[in-house]
């Protein structure tokens, strides 16, 4: 397990890469004035990571090693806690909500990734001012409160860098994670870094159990209940916006025409379930929805047009909305959407020199949309395709580790201080 955590305590060259002194009271260390060049040092390091960008609470710790040209990950710990559920009656997360419920998870999920890493049993001191701590925490009463309660017997992890998830997001919710990393940064003195939700994504691809080699310049296509985005990608942290969404992301879209359906939140997985025993029936298939945006000459998408075509449908049915309607309307939804975005992420193919294709984002969970992008890279040899497994699809914050990984190499760590949320951050 923790093959290296004495060696870390001996052999700070992780550390090295510190950008900022942790302790702002203390002389700028010599190591701070070390050139970014040397960023590609890479020892294996320990990454604690917290993800809280929307209805997900994550806390993982991995070990990292490799370096921004070989990237690898060990998975210590992995925890992760869903509202869904207390969402489902608005039919899409609700930001008070969110932000209250990951005040009242993060505590516990520490101690269970803590205890499941056996880093537990840690005994080192732990030092710190509390009203400096209960300063960081005035807008997360809750927080405060389990934190100070608890963080004194949780010692001094072996961990060597705090990742947390700083947007795009929930900025409410967003703010829960950000302060809660900066109050272990103070008091465990550990270096901090911010990791974008959607470079998290495209890591994803990295933290399966065969590591997969990225040859680029890769074309990454993000598709997620917030986003649509085709990113080209010409090293890690070089990223191209090449088109997205006008309107809707295609995770709502499905979310969506879900709840149309009368379907429960998220839509997605329903919406495919139905669709997958509509082809399994051999249902007739009902007159095709429309497939906006199928052939611009840009890279963009559109799916608001999609959701108010099922709307008028469903209007059109009156009451008579059978269950074998749902079936056939779920069916066309999937395959209207799997078409959109294999002819743009095709068109972005067809006019880039692209070795590896990423597809990530929680709607890569689905299968049917998983076997149509194996189809299209088998068109393309020598063309990869990388996509995340269903569970490192959707949010987690193994993914933000992995980001958090590649962002210490290139930048080394932020300030604790001047960390923010923001809920519109882009690539
Ligand atoms: O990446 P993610 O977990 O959260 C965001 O960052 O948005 O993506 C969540 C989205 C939801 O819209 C959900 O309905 C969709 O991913 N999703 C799916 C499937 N599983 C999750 N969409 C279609 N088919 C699925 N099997
Ligand atoms: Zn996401």
């Amino acid at each position: 397990m923790w093959r290296f955590a004495s060696s870390f305590h001996t052999h700070s060259a992780p550390l090295l890469l510190h950008k900022f002194p942790i302790d702002h009271n203390a002389p700028p260390r010599l190591e701070n004035n070390i050139k970014k060049d040397i960023v590609q040092v890479s020892l294996p390091m320990n990454i604690l990571s917290i993800e809280t960008s929307c209805d997900e609470t994550g806390i993982s710790i991995i070990e990292a090693e490799g370096g921004l040209t070989r990237p690898s990950f060990e998975i210590h710990a992995n925890t992760l806690t869903s509202q869904m559920k207390l969402h489902e009656k608005y039919g899409g997360v609700f930001p008070s909500l969110a932000k209250r419920e990951h005040s009242k998870a993060l505590m516990p999920l520490l101690e269970e990734a803590l205890t499941h890493a056996k880093h537990f049993q840690n005994t080192e001191t732990v030092l710190f001012e509390t009203q400096k701590i209960a300063d960081l925490f005035v807008r997360e009463p809750e927080l405060k409160q389990r934190f100070l309660k608890r963080i004194n017997t949780l010692g001094i992890p072996p961990i060597d860098l705090i990742a947390v998830t700083t947007g795009p997001g929930l900025e409410p919710a967003l703010w829960v994670g950000v302060n809660f990393a900066r109050a272990l940064s103070r008091v465990w003195k550990k270096p901090i870094v911010g990791v974008n939700h959607m470079e998290g994504h495209i890591a994803s691809v990295l933290l399966e159990k065969e590591q997969p080699i990225i040859n680029f310049n890769a074309l990454a296509l993000l598709i997620s209940g917030g986003h649509t985005e085709l990113v080209e990608v010409d090293a890690w942290g070089s990223y191209t916006l090449l088109g997205a969404t006008r309107d809707d992301a295609v995770g709502e879209a499905f979310d969506k025409i879900g709840r149309l359906l009368g379907l429960p939140y998220p839509g997605g997985p329903e919406v495919s379930a139905l669709a997958k025993i509509a082809r399994q029936k051999n249902l007739p298939p009902i007159e095709p929805l429309p497939r906006p945006m199928l052939g611009s000459r840009d890279l963009d998408f559109s799916f608001s047009g999609l959701k108010t075509a099922v709307r008028y449908r469903i209007r059109d049915l009156k009451s008579n909305l059978s269950d074998t309607m749902r079936m056939q309307i779920a069916r066309e939804t999937e395959d209207a959407i799997t078409q959109i975005l294999i002819q743009k992420t095709e068109k972005a193919l067809s006019e880039r020199n692209i070795h590896s294709l990423i597809v990530a984002g929680g709607v890569i969970a689905n299968t049917h949309i998983r076997d149509a992008f194996n189809r299209l890279v088998q068109k393309y040899p020598p063309l990869t395709l990388h996509t995340p497994s269903a569970t490192l699809a959707t949010d987690n914050a193994l993914m933000i580790g992995a980001a958090g990984y590649l962002k210490y190499m290139r930048t080394g760590a932020e300030d604790p201080e001047s960390l923010t949320a923001t809920g519109t951050l882009e690539l």
